[in-house]
């Protein structure tokens, strides 16, 4: 399949996101295309992905700049492809072409929310663009009508992707050995939290591994459809873990997969800031160490 992005500068492209927006999260929430087409006027992006043969765009992506600790970054507020043009490449590419807008802007972090259950999400933006997560807010959002999110606090990891890395460039050209859940296993990783069937075990202490793994389930949608308890146990299983985990000065870094379906988060310690002022996160704090002995290599961000 080839595709092809387009960047959107007048309303009428930027409108044609509102029928992508309406399927991927449903029509109770939009991001109006007027809004849509000042973001994009004053140092935003736009981008439309086309796939060959449809008139019809895709998939886009929706990004602002702003200021995170005092420092310039770009805010990618939305990022959708159409259910039929998933695992194509296509939000791979929408992402590549917000990279170079950014690095043509001399800006070289690019920041967003998602939801910590979402595994596929998880592995997007981990693996295949080699972004990281320190920070965890607690319904950030509040309650959120659409069908993604409804029925469930809108807790969310600030995920971070430092672009003018080597690790960006490889992630995207698919260069990069990612490691298995497996991988990690024969390492002895500690799970501080780990599926029991189909729910969420008992939240480990956490202790002075380098290393730890944080598992959710594969499909929070299908779970959050049969069962909306089980999938509220998922979200403060994860919660009560992740919050302790970054607070203790653990990033995550990876997020791995094994078979059956089994998916988890690789958190890796960081050193601590040598400026006690300087607060993970903060302006003058080190990206996130991701090298782990024979398991992740030895390549920071
Ligand atoms: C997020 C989104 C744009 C990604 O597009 P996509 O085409 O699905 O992404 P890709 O297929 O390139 O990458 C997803 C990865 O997750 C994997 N994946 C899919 N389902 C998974 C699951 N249940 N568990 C773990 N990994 C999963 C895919 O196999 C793929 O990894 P691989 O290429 O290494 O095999 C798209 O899924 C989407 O529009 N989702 C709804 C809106 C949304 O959530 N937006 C993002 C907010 S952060």
């Amino acid at each position: 399949m080839t595709y092809r992005i387009e960047v959107a500068r007048d309303i009428g492209a930027c409108a044609l996101t509102v029928p992508i927006q309406e399927e991927v999260w449903s029509g109770d929430v939009t991001v109006p295309p007027q809004l849509l087409l000042a973001v994009a006027h004053n140092g935003g992006f736009v981008a439309l992905g086309y796939v060959d043969g449809d008139p019809l765009p895709a998939g886009f992506v929706f990004g602002f700049l702003g200021i995170y600790d005092y420092h310039f970054r770009h805010h990618s507020h939305m990022l959708a492809v159409r259910a039929a043009h998933r695992h194509t490449g296509l939000a791979v590419a929408l992402k590549e072409a917000q990279r170079d807008h950014c690095l043509d802007q001399g800006i070289d972090t690019i920041a967003w929310t998602m939801d910590p259950l979402e595994a596929r999400n998880a592995r997007f933006n981990f693996a295949k663009l080699g972004a990281f997560a320190r920070t965890y807010e607690r319904d950030f959002y509040g309650p959120m009508p659409d069908k993604l999110n409804a029925g469930l606090p809108s807790d969310r990891l600030y995920v971070e992707w430092r672009i003018a890395t080597d690790r960006a460039d490889k992630r995207l050209r698919g260069a990069d050995h990612v490691a298995s859940l497996e991988d990690a296993e024969r390492e002895e990783v500690r799970w501080l939290l780990r599926a029991d069937g189909d729910r969420p075990g008992a939240c480990e202490a956490i202790g002075d591994d380098s290393h730890v793994l944080v598992g959710i389930p594969a499909d929070i949608q299908a779970i959050k459809a049969r069962d909306v308890a089980l999938a509220r146990a998922w979200r403060e299983a994860v919660r009560e873990t992740l919050e302790p985990a970054f607070a203790a000065g653990y990033a995550a870094v990876e997020f791995l997969r094994g078979a059956g379906d089994r998916g988890a988060y690789l958190l890796v310690k960081q050193p601590l800031p040598v400026d006690p002022s300087e607060r993970p996160g903060g302006a003058g704090a080190e990206p996130p160490r991701q090298g782990a002995g024979g398991l992740m290599g030895t390549e920071s961000p």
